[in-house]
């Protein structure tokens, strides 16, 4: 009801330009992290780097545009054609951390953003090393 505790998680740490910038920095480390940027199909990381921003951006109260582009999310199903590691998994959180430690959020915020994306990722695990 536009009260401005009612603010999305979105808006609060930035909107669109800080999404841009932690997905991008991530989608950075795994073009330089050979065993991980293997699971990627496309040459390009541009489409995947813009799917998981969408995502994000709709996840944390931004714009739907993943949902419209990409329908309903079903992450976990929609990684099942990838190997999914523990290790594979580390990797991709190494890589969200540092981007996060790149955005220089407040640390309430922070804390929640890091939470969500160590439990996101232990989530999609789905293969043994
Ligand atoms: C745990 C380690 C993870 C690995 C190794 C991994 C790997 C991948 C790979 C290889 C793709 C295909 C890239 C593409 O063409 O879009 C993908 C897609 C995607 N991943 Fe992950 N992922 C992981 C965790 C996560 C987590 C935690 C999230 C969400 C918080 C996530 C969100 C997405 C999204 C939104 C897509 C695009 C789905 C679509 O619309 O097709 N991934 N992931």
């Amino acid at each position: 009801m536009g009260c401005v505790t009612d603010k999305s998680f979105y808006d609060r740490v930035g909107g669109a330009d800080t999404f841009h910038r932690l997905v991008h920095e991530f989608y950075k480390g795994v073009a330089d992290d050979p065993p991980l940027r293997e699971l990627y199909p496309e040459e390009d990381l541009g489409p995947a780097e813009d799917r998981l921003r969408m995502f994000l951006e709709q996840y944390w109260g931004g714009p739907k545009t993943y949902q419209e582009q990409r329908g309903h999310p079903r992450l976990r199903m929609r990684h099942f054609e990838f190997r999914v590691t523990p290790l594979q998994r580390d990797r991709w959180v190494h890589h969200m951390m540092n981007a996060c430690d790149t955005l220089g959020l407040p640390p309430e915020d922070d804390e929640v953003l890091r939470e969500y994306l160590v439990r996101a990722a232990e989530f999609m695990i789905n293969a043994d090393d």
